[in-house]
């Protein structure tokens, strides 16, 4: 496997596979790789011939008061994580390389996909991942690119932004990894306290409780998100950002649950901010619920 830190060297490695007909896989990642992110590069290698893993903390996403400073870096890890996973390059340029004429003057913006939910406790972090999917995109011309569950909302933008702005990349959507007692893998959970620890996992408790309510018939999004919200409210820990009923697709508000629907949260354990979500395919009286993968089990 290589290491590739040069947009120049990216274009020109892409440009071989091409030549030869291989098929190209990307993982976009900011690093700090755990078993979530191994799966889509195993993903990634069983699908594509050429499978490059982005590491890179795009400064863009991260808000003036944010971690982009401490947020956990371990490039040499990530190497033999992605290595062994089946990559072919973990391509790992600099902010200079990346972007360097300065920040950006061109910046991509999903709307109304990025406004509610984490858009609105984070404003303009998702134009910051949107312009650099974009690049990521304009760099790899990848044929598929793989996104983990987890960040729902994300994976609707990019799937947006790739239609319309007519990329021929396949976004490949992955299950969401879970801890044994429920906690979505998440490279901030290295923040947590022991007893953060302890508590995290009633994000996903809540979220199933909320889920089982719609796989009971209950079809009216206020009710499920009043019953989320409750249940937080018994947590003393866990500060609450949002606990929101969504369309998976569009993010839009729902005024009866069918089709596609997302139970979606942002909550602070201590200072640790985490997200988690489940998605409930609705159809009819059938209920089909997406929560993801619990790490180890089959
Ligand atoms: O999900 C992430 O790690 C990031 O938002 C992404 C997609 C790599 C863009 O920086």
């Amino acid at each position: 496997m290589k290491k590739i830190e040069r947009t120049a060297a990216l274009r020109a490695a892409i440009t071989a596979v091409r030549r030869e007909g291989g098929q190209v896989g990307l993982v976009p990642t900011m690093g700090f790789l755990h078993d979530g992110h191994v799966r889509l590069i195993r993903q990634a290698a069983d699908e594509c011939d050429f499978v490059v893993v982005s590491v890179f903390v795009n400064p863009l996403q991260f808000g003036p008061t944010e971690d982009y400073e401490t947020y956990p870096r371990d490039i040499e890890g990530d190497m033999m994580k992605a290595a062994a996973a089946g990559a072919d390059v973990v391509f790992c340029p600099d902010v200079q390389d990346m972007y360097p004429d300065g920040p950006p003057l061109t910046s991509v913006r999903v709307a109304g996909i990025s406004e509610p939910l984490c858009g609105a406790g984070r404003p303009g972090h998702f134009d910051g991942v949107a312009t650099v999917v974009t690049k990521l995109f304009g760099l790899c011309e990848p044929d598929r690119a793989y996104f983990g569950m987890k960040d729902a909302q994300q994976l609707a933008l990019v799937s947006r932004l790739a239609r319309d702005l007519s990329f021929r990349v396949q976004v490949v959507p992955c299950a969401t990894v879970r801890e044994p007692d429920g906690l979505a893998l998440s490279s901030r959970n290295k923040y947590l306290s022991e007893q953060e620890r302890k508590t995290a996992p009633a994000i996903y408790a809540a979220l199933l409780e909320a889920a089982e309510l719609v796989v009971h018939g209950e079809r009216d999004p206020r009710i499920v998100s009043i019953e989320l919200r409750q249940r937080f409210a018994r947590e003393q820990c866990l500060d609450i950002e949002y606990a929101e009923v969504r369309d998976a697709g569009t993010i839009a508000a729902l005024d009866h649950l069918s089709g596609d629907v997302l139970l979606a949260v942002a909550a602070r354990v201590g200072r640790t901010r985490l997200i988690d979500n489940v998605v409930l395919h609705i159809d009819g009286e059938k209920v089909e619920m997406e929560a993801g993968e619990i790490q180890g089990e089959p």
